[in-house]
């Protein structure tokens, strides 16, 4: 594998980059069991919405590799399933692979479908990275936040992959990064993404956000999610909802890039999305050292909503979706999937 592919398949085991090291040090691990997905998952060494659905796919070929089948292979697919509520491609991956195994496929076939799904997630990535960057202008300011490259995703990323494109096709963009407080998704990971593909970028804290859309003379605002209903309410990254706020108050077209996996049909809207709220200590201390009394009250959600009347336009593999999102949105659903189904692969 090279050395900064997120995850790789090893014969028995899968290898990925512990995140949690990044940008410091490249720390490859190895995941053999359903639980060392499970905590790798929970512990957000391996994070970013579709490369969730990667992992726990693979995290299923590892039980059913070990001779699970049957309720037991079920009971640890779901496992992996409830590893984290939010990123709903990981359920949607989960499921795939669970409607493998029942409909006959063994461990051979079940393998085959989560390298389908991994492969999936890079054909999807380079079609909305092409859609995406044709929406961004010749030159000026974007503004992102939290980590949408191709560490999120595995292939080239969601939002960040856009940016990337739109760079290396000759647009002149220069990139405002929002640290993303509490896990600095931002910072540690999008800055380094950014630096290896040469664009040029901007560190800011999350606070800095709406001044610097007025003050920048910003002109889109691209974020990734995680999981988006019929109307187009989009949960993503804790502190999305206030950027659209701030940018539909200074009219700057605010853009969600994200594959049809992250789409959940069958809810009618945001306020059904379960949202993360992770341990106190992530906001009370940064980098092992307190930053308020131990003690403190904290509430900390790692996703919020934003509503889809504020979401300029939705960009998926399958082409730019626009308001009315109901309809934009109920016509993606019908879109053939790319994905083969096991029997197919196996
Ligand atoms: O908590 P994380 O780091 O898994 O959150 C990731 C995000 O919110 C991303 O914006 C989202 O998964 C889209 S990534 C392509």
């Amino acid at each position: 594998m090279s050395d900064f592919s997120p995850l790789a398949w090893d014969g028995d085991a899968v290898i990925y980059i512990d995140q949690r090291e990044l940008p410091a040090r490249v720390v490859h691990r190895r995941a053999a069991t359903t639980g060392e997905v499970v905590e790798a998952i929970a512990t957000l060494a391996v994070r970013g919405a579709p490369l969730l659905g990667a992992f726990g796919a693979y995290g299923v070929a590892l039980a059913a590799a070990d001779g699970t089948s049957g309720q037991a292979l079920r009971e640890q697919a779901l496992r992996i399933r409830a590893a984290r509520p939010t990123a709903v491609n990981l359920m949607w991956a989960v499921d795939r692979m669970l409607e493998a195994a029942e409909a006959g496929a063994g461990s051979a076939a079940l393998l085959a479908q989560a390298q389908a799904i991994h492969r999936e997630t890079r054909e999807t990535d380079a079609r909305m990275a092409a859609f995406g960057a044709e929406l961004l202008p010749a030159q000026g300011a974007i503004l992102t936040h939290c980590n949408t490259g191709p560490l999120a995703t595995g292939g080239a990323g969601t939002a960040l992959g856009a940016i990337i494109a739109a760079h290396r096709a000759g647009k002149r963009l220069h990139v405002y990064v929002d640290e993303t407080r509490p896990l600095l998704q931002g910072a540690r990971l999008t800055t380094f993404e950014l630096r290896q593909a040469g664009v040029p970028a901007t560190l800011i804290v999350d606070g800095a956000a709406a001044a610097t859309l007025r003050d920048k003379n910003v002109q889109a605002v691209l974020v990734g999610a995680d999981r988006i209903a019929r109307n187009g309410d989009t949960a993503n990254k804790i502190g999305t909802y206030g950027l659209a706020v701030a940018a539909a108050h200074h009219g700057i077209p605010f853009y969600v890039v994200a594959p049809r996996a992250t789409f959940d049909f069958t809810l009618a809207s945001g306020d059904a999305i379960p949202i993360e709220e992770r341990a106190h200590d992530e906001v009370r201390a940064l980098g092992g050292k307190a930053t308020a009394p131990a003690d403190m009250d904290v509430y900390n959600p790692a996703f919020d909503v934003t509503p889809g009347h504020l979401l300029t336009a939705i960009v998926t593999e399958y082409g730019v979706l626009q308001p009315p999102y109901l309809e934009s949105i109920a016509t993606l659903e019908l879109r053939p999937r790319l994905l083969p189904r096991a029997e197919e692969v196996g």
